[in-house]
């Protein structure tokens, strides 16, 4: 394990489930992997704006000097792609909004999913350009979804999933704080997500 990218997305600082979480995955990589180089992105702390007109029209052109005209527009886009392309392993810690994950994460996801860079059509399929690399989805939420009533309303392990599948990323591990907004259950929330850092195989 040489280098590791982290992207935090709680606004809620200190107080956040999945950014303590997060700090627990770190100090146990440090610990295991001290050689390795670990990146912090944090979506909060350093905003990243929406796909635009130029970017859009960067990523889509089939003109190669229109495409060296409006290089500048996805320089952004180019920066946050190779950062995950260069690292080995990806931990994405994420509340649960709306049944979704934040906008900023969505914006994250979108400067990197990048067709020729993270992947690539062939034919009628697609080839994810993201290889050899695993995942931590570390994931905090009021309610319970991994089990019980509400699991078809998690929505955010399938996505995160289905979106590093579609780049290549397959080998996932998932940390999760549930039931932060139920209070006979909140306590245990963070406890229990420690225990699944201590699980995880890295
Ligand atoms: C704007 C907002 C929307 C939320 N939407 C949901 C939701 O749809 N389902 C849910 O179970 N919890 C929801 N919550 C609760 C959060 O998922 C919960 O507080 C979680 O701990 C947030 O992660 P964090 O502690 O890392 O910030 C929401 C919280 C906020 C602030």
């Amino acid at each position: 394990m040489k280098r590791i990218l982290i992207v935090e997305s709680s606004p809620r600082g200190s107080e956040s489930a999945s950014r303590k979480l997060a700090g627990k995955v770190r100090a146990r990589l440090e610990a295991q992997y001290p050689e390795a180089r670990i990146a912090e992105r944090d979506l909060v702390h350093d905003k990243l704006p929406h796909l635009d007109e130029p970017a859009l029209q960067a990523m889509t052109t089939q003109d190669p000097l229109e495409a060296e005209s409006l290089k500048a527009a996805l320089h952004l886009s180019d920066l946050l792609t190779e950062e995950l392309l260069s690292s080995d392993l990806l931990v994405i810690a994420s509340p649960m909004w709306n049944f979704g994950i934040p906008s900023s994460l969505k914006a994250w996801i979108d400067h990197v999913v990048r067709v020729g860079k993270t992947f690539n059509y062939i034919g009628a399929k697609v080839e994810g350009l993201a290889k050899e690399k695993k995942a931590i989805l570390i994931l905090a939420s009021g309610g319970v979804f991994s089990e019980g009533p509400w699991k078809s309303w998690d929505t955010v392990e399938p996505y995160l999933r289905q979106i590093l599948g579609f780049i290549g990323i397959e080998d996932v591990q998932t940390v999760r704080a549930e039931g932060m907004n139920i209070p006979p259950l909140a306590i245990h929330a963070v406890p229990n997500g420690e225990k699944a850092v201590e699980a995880l195989v890295i």
